[in-house]
């Protein structure tokens, strides 16, 4: 087995799978006011910007190659109800951020969240009834947020929210108003997990949650066909793309997913796996690049078509680099 792991060149002829630009979606956050950006002290590197700063930011992306981000919304405090109402106005920042990203960069694909946490005083993906989180009324809710995403120019639905339905909820509402080319890409085995962590602070919804969890929509982590019953079930109701999240903790479910539906297949580098290579590098435990393009490739040898990954520019860079 060694011989063709004795030089370079045989190394890259054997080499299986490779990891381009064209694999990376950039997840970004946006907040508001002009010319200022704020880090995310769970997430070292990464930051919210205003919606300027942002379209700079994206713009430098796209040169890099990278072909979409997918963009979620810092919502100040003063706009969160129990409702979440704040996500269906036409005017909200995630629909400005997205006419401005499409006027700039028209290019770069833009996959918008659909969900309710980011605008719930609760910190919940849906809406709360007596202390449960109900299925329909929350779908009807999601379509209209979905609707004025649409309408702001947003290329990809992305329901991460993991209510049942959704997808062909959404997909019959799109159509209806005309939005036939408007693609979904399903949140579709989203599991409960510890590892959104850093994220509830990037959107600011840390601490809302209380001590509710997110298990009765989220998958349980124990659970491997349920996931693929899922996607089965977010196909069927016209997504066009599926995600797997978190990422390397579930790349079983990957590989199975691919292998099941031979569908566009995506995974997800969520924020705590980004934070602890980031920290273990920032200790010189790690090697920081070495473990981020190492975390990338093994997606891509799992069967997933792209990443989304906090890591998106700094690995285009790399790549670039050679
Ligand atoms: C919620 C949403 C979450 C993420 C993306 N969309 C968090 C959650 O479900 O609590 C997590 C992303 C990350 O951790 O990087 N709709």
């Amino acid at each position: 087995m060694r011989r063709v792991r004795m030089q370079g060149w045989t190394r890259r002829l054997v080499a299986e799978n490779r990891l381009s630009a064209d694999d990376l979606i950039w997840p970004v956050f946006v907040q508001e006011g002009s010319g200022v950006s704020s880090d995310i002290a769970a997430m070292p590197g990464v930051q919210r910007h205003a919606i300027d700063r942002l379209v700079d930011a994206v713009g430098e992306a796209g040169d890099l190659g990278v072909p979409a981000i997918a963009l979620f919304p810092y919502t100040d405090p003063a706009r969160k109800d129990p409702d979440g109402t704040y996500a269906t106005d036409p005017g909200n920042l995630m629909c400005r951020t997205v006419r401005a990203l499409k006027k700039a960069h028209p290019e770069i694909g833009v996959i918008c969240d659909v969900a309710l946490d980011p605008y719930t005083s609760h910190g919940h993906d849906g809406l709360l009834r007596d202390g449960k989180i109900v299925n329909d009324a929350t779908v009807e809710v999601l379509v209209r947020q979905a609707l004025a995403l649409a309408d702001a120019g947003c290329d990809v639905i992305a329901p991460s929210d993991m209510m049942d339905g959704r997808v062909g909820a959404i997909r019959r509402a799109l159509d209806d108003r005309g939005y036939t080319d408007v693609m979904i890409m399903a949140y579709a085995a989203k599991y409960a997990s510890g590892f959104y962590g850093p994220f509830r602070d990037a959107i600011g919804s840390k601490g809302n949650l209380g001590g509710a969890s997110k298990s009765t929509y989220q998958i349980n982590p124990a659970n491997g066909d349920e996931a693929i019953r899922e996607v089965g079930l977010d196909l069927a109701e016209g997504a066009d793309m599926v995600m797997v999240k978190p990422g390397l903790p579930y790349l079983d479910i990957v590989h199975r997913v691919k292998e099941a539906f031979h569908a566009p297949t995506f995974a997800y580098q969520v924020s705590g796996e980004f934070s602890m290579i980031r920290a273990a590098a920032e200790r010189g435990w790690i090697d920081g690049e070495r473990v981020m393009m190492e975390s990338l490739l093994a997606f891509k040898r799992a069967g997933a078509d792209g990443v989304l990954t906090y890591f998106a520019v700094e690995a285009a860079q790399k790549l670039k680099a050679g």
